[in-house]
């Protein structure tokens, strides 16, 4: 009896199938796995943010009640160095191993860990610590200036050179345009925060190490922690099976997974480590500070000649991220004059790191103001300036898109928001009894693949099990790998199960660069087709099978049934009656899909697309700032799921409302010490700052990343978004605020 012909999983709302595990605290997340005799460690972070630790006390603590040890640079034990590995491999941002020298480079430098029966005790432990310092005067300078530094300067991956695009001679076109704009735009530090804290538990048993940990990279994380070991790969093992989010903050290891298996070594017992919330703030990773020159020349008619943009970003004394604001900016829009430069400007805070978006999505932001600004200059409307500097191709590397319908995005969003009823004049529409102001900018993210691989097993009980070593960081990886993998096999999708979040599985991607998904369609489905074809050869050999003596190639496969080509699926038999018949459990395959991030032979320009659409109500007597109304159009491919990925797009736009409102880390330029350390204090957009959000999705599938055409959505939602509100904050108060966030004060005349 063939199954029925099902409609395709594939391009549907589809309820993520571990949702009811979450909300009924079923899901396993990093810190809900308990060990026997599991320990509890509390790192002391330096309370100096530059200088040296001239004495460190450890004797109080080592005699509180439950303390097991306090670690420190003398009794650590040997902890090497990483490096960089082939492909895309032993990546992290700060290399130094804890404890490995006396001088302290930022405030809340690991300096010490107190490792106890119960977390309390281990807190107590780590307060009773006593650091003495030769304190310097830290540099938090928010102001910017590029370190002296050679044209090609070392990052974290890799050589980078700072002149990064240039064509034609923008000097000169700039000099010669008739309009002319020069600003400056400034993005703040901010910080990721996940709703779960950084966790991370280490276990040995003998020389393997295991690490629960809250992770968007097992992977890569098993072979820095092998490396800092001294370990063969193959005897370490990370496992993260829910991820409360990471937004980047998780995407490479921090110094605490060390800090853990070195204590869990030294104790002899498994050791658990869970961030305070106020420590996420110091030592595992930060969206850079941005400050960057925009300089546009264009014709009266708002043809661009010249696009400039210098830009300076932070580093901490240690790591060498780079927060790449030039990534988008030479293919964005069509002009025959560009030069992108980069500066860095080093400071006592700890290492940057990817934040959603990175690099593009503070370099998009400038970029976009600076085009608003320019329509704004020229009396032209912002959606026509950017149509009249639509690229045909992506002019920094002159080669085509693989697909690019930013125009459709506009005519879409315009039309979906009534676009064309907008008054330009600064504070002349009106709502409610409110100001109204309205905005909208583009935005793009790079589409790309990173290596992947995968396993299904077909069952004789009709399930299917599909298998990476990736992780889902809540963007709903577990439901996109069953889709997948019920669309090749036919079997309904209650009856996938999806195992992922462990390194013993086949290597799978990082949940990074909105790339965890079109990594994975072409592995899932290769695997697939193998176990597919080991039915077929099982369909002409195994006993009682109604197609024996057939050759493999007269049988074909749909929807979870073999058949003879000759006589159509009608006549299909199940494959797990197959199974059954040839007493097998099941038949397995294994699929690898090939890397092209960073290729540098691409034929093509892969990248989504899309465009935002604000409206902010402003009501001036009480300085009352609101964001009301949001219309996002995205041009990502294919999407596999629709639910997931208009859930993805507006938490980006909520997001988004936070960068251009809210979110911003201040330093304490006396101790260097993130002053507002606290979810009470760093202020992220919640539901009640959320406004009414529209997301459609344009349905052009790019068949160049893989063979559903399905691009990545996790990111872009908050490119652009910031430049559309502070476009809409200027239209309804006449202020153009160039530095993010946007605060009342800016706006009280
Ligand atoms: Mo994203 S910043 O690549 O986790």
């Amino acid at each position: 009896m063939p199954t029925e012909q099902q409609a395709s999983p594939i391009g549907r709302d589809t309820v993520r199938f571990e949702g009811p595990r979450k909300v009924t605290g079923l899901a396993h997340y990093t810190s809900d796995f308990h060990f026997p005799g599991m320990l509890y460690a509390v790192p002391v972070g330096a309370t100096i943010a530059k200088g040296r630790i001239t004495k460190l006390d450890t004797s109080a603590a080592e005699k509180m009640p439950g303390v097991h040890a306090i670690l420190h640079r003398g009794n650590i034990g040997k902890i090497y160095r990483s490096i960089p590995g082939p492909g895309f491999s032993g990546i992290c941002e700060e290399r130094r191993p804890p404890f490995e020298d006396d001088v302290v480079r930022y405030y809340g430098q690991y300096i010490a860990l107190a490792v106890a029966e119960t977390f309390e005790s281990a807190k107590a432990a780590a307060d009773a610590v006593r650091a003495t310092y030769a304190a310097e005067q830290p540099n938090v300078e928010s102001h910017l200036a590029a370190d002296d530094e050679p044209d090609e300067v070392m990052t974290t991956f890799g050589p980078m050179k700072r002149l990064q695009s240039e064509r034609g001679d923008p000097d000169a076109a700039f000099a010669g345009a008739p309009v002319k704009l020069d600003h400056t735009y400034v993005t703040p530090f901010e910080t990721h925060n996940p709703l779960e804290p950084h966790s991370t538990t280490a276990i040995w048993e003998g020389s393997t190490l295991t690490l629960y940990e809250s992770s968007q990279g097992v992977v890569n994380l098993r072979g820095v922690l092998a490396q800092m070991f001294g370990l063969p790969v193959e005897t370490v093992r990370v496992i993260t099976k829910f991820v409360g989010s990471g937004f980047g903050s998780k995407l490479w290891p921090w110094t605490i997974c060390p800090l853990a298996a070195a204590a869990a070594r030294q104790v002899g017992r498994p050791v658990r480590l869970v961030l305070p919330r106020k420590m996420m703030f110091h030592a595992v990773g930060h969206r850079p500070r941005t400050q960057q020159r925009v300089r546009l020349g264009a014709t009266k008619e708002g043809k661009l000649v010249s696009l400039q943009q210098d830009y300076i970003y932070t580093r901490s004394m240690l790591d060498a991220h780079h927060e790449d604001c030039g990534e988008g900016t030479a293919f964005q829009y069509s002009v025959p004059n560009l030069r992108v430069t980069f500066g860095r400007a080093k400071r006592n805070i700890g290492s940057g790191a990817d934040m959603r978006g990175p690099g593009r999505v503070p370099g998009l932001y400038a970029i976009e103001a600076a085009m608003n600004d320019l329509a704004h200059q020229l009396n032209i409307d912002p959606v026509k300036l950017r149509v009249i500097n639509e690229p045909k191709i992506d002019e920094g590397r002159g080669i085509p898109f693989s697909s690019r319908h930013m125009l459709e995005c506009f005519q879409l969003g315009a039309g979906k928001f009534g676009w064309s009823k907008r008054n330009p004049a600064v504070g002349s529409m009106k709502g409610n009894g409110l100001t109204l102001g309205w905005g909208m900018a583009g935005c793009s993210w790079v589409a790309a693949r990173f290596p992947a691989a995968a396993y299904i097993q077909l069952r004789d009980d009709g399930s299917c099990r599909v298998a990476s070593a990736t992780q889902d960081i809540g963007t709903g990886t577990y439901t996109i790998l069953g889709q997948l993998a019920s669309a090749r096999t036919g079997v309904p999708l209650e009856k996938v199960e999806v195992e992922l979040g462990d390194t013993m599985l086949p290597e799978g991607p990082l949940s990074g660069g909105s790339m965890a998904t079109p990594s994975l369609v072409n592995a899932v489905f290769a695997a697939a087709d193998q176990a597919i074809e080991s039915l077929k050869t099982l369909a002409v050999s195994a006993p009682g099978s109604p197609f024996v003596n057939h050759a493999p190639d007269d049988v074909s496969f749909a929807n979870g049934a073999l058949f003879l080509k000759g006589e159509g699926p009608a006549k299909g038999v199940p494959f797990f009656d197959l199974l059954r018949r040839a007493n097998l459990r099941m038949v397995t395959g294994n699929g690898q899909s090939s890397a092209t991030f960073g290729d540098p032979q691409a034929k093509f320009s892969t990248q989504s697309f899309g465009c935002h659409f604000v409206e902010v109500t402003w009501q001036p007597e009480i300085a009352r700032l609101r964001v009301s109304r949001v219309v996002t159009v995205i041009d990502g491919g294919k999407i596999i799921n629709t639910l997931a990925g208009r859930n993805q797009i507006q938490g980006a736009v909520v997001m988004g409302v936070g960068m251009a409102l809210l979110e911003g880390t201040e330093y304490d330029p006396q101790n260097g010490a993130p002053i507002n350390s606290s979810l009470a204090d760093y202020l992220v957009a919640v539901n009640a700052d959320a406004p009414a959000i529209d997301v459609h999705f344009l349905d052009h599938p790019d068949m160049e990343i893989n063979q559903i055409g399905a691009r990545g959505i996790g990111e872009i939602g908050l490119a652009g978004i910031a430049a559309a509100i502070t476009d809409a904050v200027h239209h309804a108060t006449g202020v153009r605020v160039r530095e993010l966030p946007v605060r009342i004060e800016d706006l009280l005349a």
